[in-house]
């Protein structure tokens, strides 16, 4: 058994975040991490990270207030007022944190953090650095990490990378720790600790075409539900409107906020042929213009049945250069062309997670010591659509929120410490189970059935939904359910690396949790934000104002609803 007083899950930005604010209150804290945390998908965010600074001239009005405002319309009204008011209004803090920490954002000619726009502002709100502001977010939080790390003389910062969590541990309800898998030797070992934070990020992988990390899978809101936790507004997912076609990395909303264009296949601007984007054009919201280029496609107008072009030629190469290197870079290392002079092809596809853990705006659970934060989590500030530049936000902001709970909690426990005989029997228990998954002898290959099913989401649960399709996609997650129970642990047994182990695990969390998703969606008989029916096209107040709560069970969520936390602004109809 190890014993650590604090314990966080993930070391992308949102357990960075929270393990800073638990070594600030000092609390000792033990990071673990199934990748080195700079590796952690958190890097892969590119266009910015929102914040009312008011440094762009267009924006020297901006406020928390209206930072708020858009972020509760841009969540079709299912956001929650006070989280939201809490995550714009703490936005400015964390940035210049950053700032402070030496995070080298892109800056205005007078040297103040620059801006740019992006997320439904309609101004530049959104603070960035070139076209990889996840990745400098990133390391300046490892920096702060490493410094506690070294700095401490009773280990009070400790990183272990590649271990994955598989259980929690539990005593009387109370989460005390957790069964963790070191991937390097495939031991099983337990930790206990007096509180459990979890940031490790959005299950992206449920699905195929994906802007999501291979390892963003649903595991780890998987853990939690599993453990009793609900998920709230599982169906709520949301479709990045242009992502590389063939690979769906990510092409920054940054470069239509820097001023690239959507072209079909006869070269014309599309976005001005409907009504909810002849405005805004290009910069409309994320589901508006993922619907549309849909749309495009469906009436013919795209190219090969599946793509548009985005067009950043007439930018320039200098400009290309110094806000857009890394959309150049990609566009050439994996497509072989250069956006300074050939149109990218895009397509919609997977990119966040609005649903999640449920949790409050402290990030707690319902399981006492047990926390969760960033894209695993719904607090809810996102409600049914995110803007642009507010996930880095939230990682930031709850990220520090829950670490700062988490330590509140500690320090009014009154007993705690090490349990050895919790520890062992947890260990025991997991250990069985990982032994049965290694001793298993079906035929079924386990990565078939997660590729099956990463297929059948894409195809059935994506942009646009409707009840047959819905159905059919619930029908195919049970039946692919049904062919893991005879799935085999083909290959070597041997523990050593063996991400066979990990794999069984992961296609388990991404079944039950695209569940929860299909099962939402059926049940939303209404279209909001990213969720658009086409057999409900239009929000419905009186029925579905209100978030889904799935709870688990081995054959199929329970679900049940909770009401929003409205405040100053009631829900208004969308107006272009
Ligand atoms: O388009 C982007 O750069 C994505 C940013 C975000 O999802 O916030």
């Amino acid at each position: 058994m190890r014993y650590f007083q604090s314990i966080v899950v993930g070391g992308g930005l949102a357990g960075l975040r929270a393990a800073i604010e638990l070594n600030r209150n000092n609390v000792p804290v033990a990071v673990m991490t199934r990748v080195h945390p700079v590796r952690s998908h958190s890097g892969a965010a590119q266009g910015g990270v929102n914040a009312a600074l008011g440094n762009h001239e267009r924006g020297v009005y901006d406020s928390v207030e209206k930072h708020a405002f858009d972020t509760v319309k841009g969540s079709d009204y299912l956001a929650d007022q006070d989280a939201v008011s809490r995550m714009c209004g703490d936005a400015p803090e964390r940035i210049y944190e950053m700032e402070h920490w030496g995070c080298p954002f892109s800056r205005t000619p007078e040297g103040k953090i620059a801006q740019r726009p992006f997320g439904g502002a309609g101004f530049p709100r959104t603070c960035y650095a070139g076209d990889k502001t996840g990745m400098v977010m990133l390391h300046t939080l490892y920096e702060q990490v490493v410094r506690f790390e070294q700095a401490s003389e009773r280990n009070e910062m400790t990183v272990l990378d590649e271990w994955v969590v598989t259980h929690l541990i539990t005593d009387g309800g109370v989460c005390r720790g957790v069964v963790a898998l070191d991937l390097r030797t495939g031991a099983a070992e337990a930790f206990i600790s007096e509180a459990v934070i979890f940031g490790t990020g959005g299950s992206g992988r449920v699905y195929r075409n994906s802007t999501n990390a291979l390892i963003s899978t649903a595991h780890g809101v998987a853990v939690p539900y599993w453990a009793g936790v609900p998920l709230k507004d599982m169906e709520f997912v949301q479709f990045h409107p242009t992502t590389l076609v063939g690979t769906n990395i990510l092409m920054t909303e940054g470069c239509r906020g820097e001023g690239g264009y959507l072209l079909n296949k006869a070269g014309e601007r599309f976005m001005a042929f409907y009504e909810d984007s002849k405005k805004a054009m290009e910069v409309a919201p994320r589901d508006i213009t993922a619907r549309n280029i849909m749309r495009e496609i469906a009436a013919g107008r795209g190219f090969e049945n599946s793509y548009v072009h985005l067009d950043i030629r007439h930018l320039g190469e200098q400009k290309i250069a110094k806000k857009l290197p890394g959309i150049r870079d990609i566009c050439v290392g994996f497509l072989g062309i250069d956006p300074v002079r050939d149109p990218i092809p895009v397509q919609p596809g997977q990119h966040y997670s609005m649903g999640g853990v449920d949790t409050a705006t402290d990030g707690s659970t319902v399981m006492k010591g047990l926390y969760a934060a960033g894209e695993c989590a719904c607090v809810s500030v996102h409600g049914a659509n995110r803007l642009g530049g507010n996930s880095l936000l939230d990682t930031v902001v709850f990220g520090a929120i829950s670490g700062k709970a988490a330590g509140e909690y500690i320090a009014g426990l009154a007993s705690s410490g090490p349990n050895a005989k919790l520890a062992d029997d947890a260990l025991r228990k997991a250990k069985a189970e990982i032994d049965a998954v290694i001793s298993l002898e079906g035929a079924e290959s386990i990565s078939r059935v997660r590729e099956d099913l990463a297929a059948l989401m894409t195809e059935k649960v994506g942009v646009f939904r409707e009840r047959e399709g819905l159905s059919a996609a619930l029908d195919g997650v049970k039946a692919l359910k049904a062919r893991f129970s005879k799935a085999g642990f083909g290959g070597p047994r041997g523990l050593k690396y063996n991400f066979q182990v990990l794999n069984y695990y992961e296609t388990r969390a991404n079944l039950d949790v695209a569940e929860a998703i299909v099962a939402g969606a059926l049940a939303r008989e209404e279209s909001r934000g990213s969720h658009s029916r086409t057999d409900f096209p239009f929000r419905d107040d009186g029925r579905f104002l209100k978030h889904t709560m799935a709870h688990f069970a081995p054959d199929g969520p329970r679900l049940d609803y909770e009401p929003v936390t409205l405040g100053k602004w009631e829900p208004k109809e969308r107006k272009y």
